[in-house]
Formats: C-alpha cells, structure tokens, sequence
C-alpha cells in the first residue's frame, strides 16, 4: 500500500476556506467536507497540527481606522471561534483533539505548551493551534510557520480556496499562469502573496517547505500526503 511521505505536518487552513461560497461565517457543508479530509490522513497515522485564520469572521487589517493591535487581537479571538469548529467537527468523526491557546483562555481550551503539543501528537491527537501567535502586527501564516519550526514539522500544508500561487490573481485573470515549484526568494522579491514576508522568511531560515493547495476540492490534503504534486512547493534551491 502506498504510504504518506509526511510523519508530521502543519496544515494551516484560511479562515475563508470555512466560509465556503458563503463568504462570511462558517459554512458546514465545508466545514464537515474540510474535516473528512483531515480524519483521511488521520486514518494514516499523520501526525497533524492545524493552524487556523480568522478572515471569514474578522480581517484585522481591513479596519483601517481600527487601532491595529486592537484589529488584530480581534482576528486572533475569531481563530478561537474557527478552532471550536473544527474540534467539534473532528471529535463528530471520533478524532480526537486538542485545541490550544496562543492567549490563555482555560475555560475554553488548554494554553499553548510546546511539550504538551508534541505529546498530544506522538498520542494520536490533533492539535489545533488558535489565537495566532499571540502577538499584533504577526498573521496566522507567520503563527503556521513558528509552530512549526516549534514542533519540528516537515512541512507547512497551506490549504486555500485558489489551488496553488500564480503570477497574477486567478479570480481576476484567466490566463494567470500557475507555478508547480518556487523558491522562498522568489516568493519575497516577486511579491507572490502566498505568505506574508515574514512567514515566509520564518520557512526559510527554518527550511520549512511550504505546499500551496486548493482544499475545497475533496480528497487533496490526501494527495498532497501522498506526494502529488497538486499546488505549488515553496522551497529552497
Ligand atoms: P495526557 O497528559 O497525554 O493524558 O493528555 P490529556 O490532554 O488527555 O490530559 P489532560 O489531563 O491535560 O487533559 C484532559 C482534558 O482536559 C483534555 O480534553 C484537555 O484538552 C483538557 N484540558 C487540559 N488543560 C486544560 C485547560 O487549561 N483548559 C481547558 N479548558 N481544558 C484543558
């Protein structure tokens, strides 16, 4: 039988990929199809953390006349609300989680302990990563990439609503060209938008290859285990 080419993965999943042609909120048909795809590589011993956004509830940087630091730990309390989601679809699959807490909040989920997060995953549990990195001015692509230079992740599962980086908006332009591979270089200086610059210079100091993918497509997160090449590799050269 074929088997994973990943032992431990992060798998970062944008909070708009919740929403699912809603656009706002958490759309369950999504929801329930994002979670059948985790159980998917669960089922294969996947060690799996999730890191989630919170743009389908709150864009910190949107709100321009917001103080910032304010926007943003507004976005970090909506990563929370995704997180619960995600557990209580998980746990309906019987996978067993964990969430934790960039920013206490011990009524509601354990506080983010490196440890304690490596244990769960060498248990079985997913680890589901809320409230960023705890800190403004940091997006939940940079809290991605720290968890998991943190836990020692092979590599970072960008799940998207677009299925991999192209050289302009796909939405906007249809002859915009897809990339199968880029360089972290490329990403910082083209300006690509796959992660913010600070993301993505987290990776690259760390080597933490990035694997851009469309998740709204069932059975790709199995794929992208599974070493097809579906999306877009960010990597060193
Ligand atoms: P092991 O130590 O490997 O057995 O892990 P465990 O998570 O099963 O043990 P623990 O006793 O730490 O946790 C039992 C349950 O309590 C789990 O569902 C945890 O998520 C939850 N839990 C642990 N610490 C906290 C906390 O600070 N706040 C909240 N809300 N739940 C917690």
């Amino acid at each position: 039988m074929q088997k994973p080419i990943y032992k431990r993965v992060v798998l970062k999943i944008s909070g708009e990929a919740l929403a699912g042609n809603k656009g706002f909120g958490i759309d369950q048909d999504t929801l329930n199809s994002i979670a059948d795809q985790i159980k998917e590589i669960h089922d294969l011993n996947v060690e799996i953390a999730i890191v989630v956004g919170g743009g389908n509830i709150w864009r910190g940087r949107d709100y321009k006349e917001m103080d910032r630091a304010t926007a943003d730990y507004m976005g970090m309390l909506a990563t929370v609300i995704n997180a619960l989601a995600l557990q209580d679809a998980l746990e309906n699959r019987e996978v067993q989680t964990r969430v934790q807490t960039a920013i206490e909040m011990r009524e509601i989920a354990e506080p983010y302990i490196r440890r304690k997060a490596i244990r769960h995953l060498e248990k079985g549990r997913v680890v589901i990563f809320a409230a960023g990195t705890g800190n403004p001015f940091f997006s939940t692509d940079t809290a991605a990439a720290l968890r998991a230079a943190e836990i020692d992740a092979e590599v970072i599962l960008l799940a998207k609503k677009v299925d991999g980086v192209y050289d302009s908006d796909p939405v906007i332009n249809p002859t915009a060209q897809k990339f199968t591979s880029l360089d972290y270089i490329d990403v910082l200086n083209k300006s690509l938008g796959v992660m913010d610059s600070t993301a993505t210079s987290l990776c690259m100091d760390n080597k933490i290859p990035i694997i851009v993918f469309g998740i709204n497509t069932p059975g790709n997160i199995k794929k992208v285990i599974m070493g097809e090449n579906i999306g877009t590799t960010v990597k060193g050269s």
